[in-house]
């Protein structure tokens, strides 16, 4: 379980799947067009923690990211909260948008990205 094998063919657009690696949720979110084009119109310099939505993707259509709020450990609610296609952490109120950054509450850092790479492209080896 150091690494992980994930099929992403039964992931429909707009759904975000959730795995476990080393004990903790993955999220693998397949994103629309419309939200891949929100994130990267987002301007940077107003983010909490600025990071361009390309370097936080290997491929526009996925992304993947440990599923635990930076705050104190909940597990966001994908496809919720105040940014379309984002997440909303219900702990203490942290909203991140479709690229897992951070846009309102308290959580300080943007959502992690795991260590991950396309064995082809249908396939992610996580770890
Ligand atoms: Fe997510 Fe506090 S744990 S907002």
């Amino acid at each position: 379980e150091a690494q992980v094998e994930i099929k992403l063919q039964n992931i429909n657009v707009g759904k975000v799947s959730i795995f476990k690696w080393r004990g903790k949720p993955i999220f693998v979110y397949h994103r629309s067009q419309a939200v891949i084009e929100q994130e990267r119109q987002t301007d940077v310099m107003k983010l909490r923690d600025p990071e361009t939505d390309e370097q936080r993707v290997k491929r526009p259509e996925w992304l993947v990211m440990i599923g635990i709020c930076t705050h104190l450990g909940c597990i966001p609610i994908p496809n919720s909260g105040i940014i379309h296609g984002g997440f909303y952490c219900p702990c203490h109120g942290s909203h991140f948008d479709g690229a897992g950054r951070i846009r309102k509450g308290p959580a300080p850092t943007n959502l992690e990205i795991p260590e991950y790479r396309f064995l082809d492209d249908s396939t992610i080896l996580i770890g």
